[in-house]
């Protein structure tokens, strides 16, 4: 029997649709669940929604509709976000469901029956926002700390769960457990529960949206008691029960005390099994305030796909911020890690070395020498032994998803520095090129649970007998600042240097010049300037590029010709024609005269130009 994996993200109030704070926590959730079918595990990933309670219902008056009816507009918002987001969870848990509500009112009757429950008066101070009773001190002008929002003295008759009881056996279970993770949060936690803990409030009777209460039904459950035995009750579905206790929870730090206080306490009293862990991650900030609805601060799931895409926005999330702490969040930061991490080291690694393996055969890069025919799997693979699974292994275990990622990355960069140094496309040596592969291959694994679709590619790509170039992964972005590089000629005092825009040295060496040989000419419909070009580039191969040499040079004039290119432009759409670079001319001002850029002698396309 396959071991089992259970991980729950937290069930998000439908008051609103989903932003990229939830999508975060969610992801996240996906990355590792995904991670632990990769190691063979039987997983459980559960999600959903908290319906009720006063926050749900004051929203849904506020919109003019019966809460269910408001809540069940909003799901398919969730249900849409999750599936743009490509997260692959088991369950969609609404704590209406009826399943749910019969669970939570059997452990209530089951904590009444121990004595946990009794009836009292509650007179505290309120946060609908945070659906938290507060006491005096936790106040900020009294204000929420959280919403920023002036807050409301209840006084009502209420039941009272004895969390008082418990305060020794949380501090015992954080002791002797790692139920509290990430390790720095532990001590917070701990000096807060020291500190003492007040019997809390489980029922209100001042409205009726929540489950009611089985031995009073003048009352309904409090939102936190109610929502938290989700978790607990989607095991209770036939063939689940064996998930029962979750491996984690992974839930944002504004809901880390409900997740290690209440909640275990809750469990105790019911005498359930306690979750492994609770995982708690940091805030997502924009300009270092929280991102939230209620403060107006919001990316919403569309806008976060649209900067780059699925794939770079879900590998930014965990490559930008580390997993427990907060991150700032910026456009431009994701648009740079997608031009400078996933276009340039794992596109250029996968292009590279796919069209390389194009060019001399898969078969002769499986068994580099062919007269053994499985030599291939004695062959020493000196590249991936660079790479530090088990350090990957560790890091996911303990849910540092930001840190696995990192270290697959300073794999790739292993593996480009590799090509680098061999230099497949000269000496051609096979060796080398199935080493390529087959780190490539465990890159591809490795990456699946953060970036899905990318992964599939590459595999597609590096699976087949016949590797074939592999289609562009990620095309750059373009911002104002890679358009024009900064330009710095304030220190230069030179007279030649009027009047002239100087660049940088390295501007100058992100050009990828290249020697071509125009293999092909043909004329493009409607276009009286443009030629359509097949350029030969040795190592980078075929290449079509869109020139507007028509008037100046016959097709004869042009077959075998060799030119220089810059290899490394931008593509651009010309007349429906992709063209993949530019080629190098002189062209006196008047344009009347154009000449072409060749080399001297004969020396073989592909090669570099600088
Ligand atoms: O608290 N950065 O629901 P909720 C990172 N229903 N994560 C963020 C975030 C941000 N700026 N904003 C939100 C509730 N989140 C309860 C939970 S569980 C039994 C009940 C994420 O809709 C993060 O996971 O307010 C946070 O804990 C959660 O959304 C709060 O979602
Ligand atoms: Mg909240």
């Amino acid at each position: 029997m396959a071991e089992k994996f259970y991980i729950t993200t937290p069930i998000y109030y439908p008051n609103d649709v989903p932003h990229i704070g939830h999508a975060y926590t969610t992801i996240a959730a996906d990355v590792i669940a995904r991670w632990n079918k990769l190691q063979g595990k039987e997983v459980f990933f559960l999600t959903g929604t908290d319906d009720h309670g006063k926050k749900i219902l004051e929203a849904a008056t506020k919109a003019n509709k019966i809460p269910k009816q408001f809540t069940d507009d909003l799901i398919p918002e969730f249900k849409s976000a999750w599936k743009k987001l490509n997260v692959n969870y088991d369950r969609f848990i609404r704590t209406t469901d009826p399943d749910h509500e019969a669970v939570v009112q059997q452990i209530l009757q089951k904590c009444f029956d121990n004595g946990d429950i009794y009836k009292g008066e509650y007179e505290g101070f309120y946060c609908t926002g945070c659906e938290a009773y507060f006491t005096e001190k936790d106040l900020e002008d009294g204000c929420c700390p959280i919403h920023k929002k002036p807050i409301e003295l209840l006084k009502e008759e209420t039941y009272m769960f004895r969390l008082s009881k418990y305060q020794n056996k949380l501090l015992e279970l954080y002791e002797k457990t790692n139920f509290l993770a990430p390790r720095h949060r532990k001590q917070e936690i701990i000096n807060r529960v020291k500190e003492g803990l007040r019997d809390l409030s489980i029922s209100r009777n001042s409205f009726n949206w929540g489950i009611p209460l089985p031995f009073d039904k003048t009352h309904v459950t409090y939102v936190w008691f109610d929502a938290l035995f989700n978790y607990y009750s989607a095991t209770r579905e036939k063939g689940k029960e064996d998930f029962w206790p979750a491996n984690v929870h992974i839930v944002g730090k504004d809901i880390f005390w409900f997740h290690t206080v209440y909640w275990p306490a809750f469990l105790m009293s019911a005498g359930l099994e306690l979750p492994k862990q609770v995982f708690a991650h940091g805030w997502w900030t924009l300009d270092k305030e929280k991102i939230s609805k209620s403060r107006g601060k919001v990316i919403s799931i569309d806008e976060l796909i649209g900067i780059a895409g699925l794939d770079s926005a879900r590998y930014f999330l965990f490559r930008e911020a580390s997993f427990g702490e907060d991150g700032d969040f910026s456009k431009e930061a994701l648009i740079d890690r997608h031009n400078n991490e996933l276009a340039n080291k794992l596109g250029n690694l996968i292009s590279r070395t796919s069209s390389l393996a194009e060019k001399y055969g898969i078969e002769k890069i499986a068994c580099p020498n062919q007269d053994e025919s499985n030599i291939c799997e004695g062959t020493e693979n000196n590249l991936l032994k660079k790479l530090n699974l088990k350090q990957i292994e560790e890091y996911f275990e303990e849910y540092r998803i930001d840190k696995a990622l990192s270290e697959i990355f300073a794999f790739i960069d292993h593996c480009n520095e590799f090509v680098q140094h061999e230099k497949p496309w000269e000496t051609h040596d096979t060796k080398v090129l199935y080493q390529l592969v087959e780190s490539i291959r465990q890159i591809a694994k490795l990456l699946s649970p953060f970036i899905p679709d990318t992964a599939e590619r590459i595999q597609e790509v590096f699976a087949k007998d016949q590797i074939k170039k592999a289609p562009i992964l990620f095309t750059k972005i373009e911002t104002s600042e890679s358009i024009s590089p900064k330009l710095n000629n304030t220190e230069i005092p030179n007279k030649t240097m009027e009047n002239v825009t100087t660049i940088q040295f390295e501007d100058f060496a992100k050009l990828d010049l290249r020697v071509a040989e125009i293999e092909n000419i043909e004329d493009i419909p409607g276009a009286d300037k443009l030629y359509k070009l097949t350029l030969g580039v040795g190592e980078l191969g075929e290449r079509t590029i869109c020139a507007g040499i028509k008037q100046f040079y016959n097709h004869d004039d042009l077959k075998g010709k060799k030119i220089i290119i810059i290899a490394n432009l931008e593509p651009r759409k010309l007349k429906g024609i992709t063209s993949q670079g530019m080629l190098l001319a002189a062209s006196t001002k008047d344009k009347k005269t154009v000449s072409l850029i060749s080399p001297d002698s004969d020396i073989a396309p592909g090669s570099t130009v600088g």
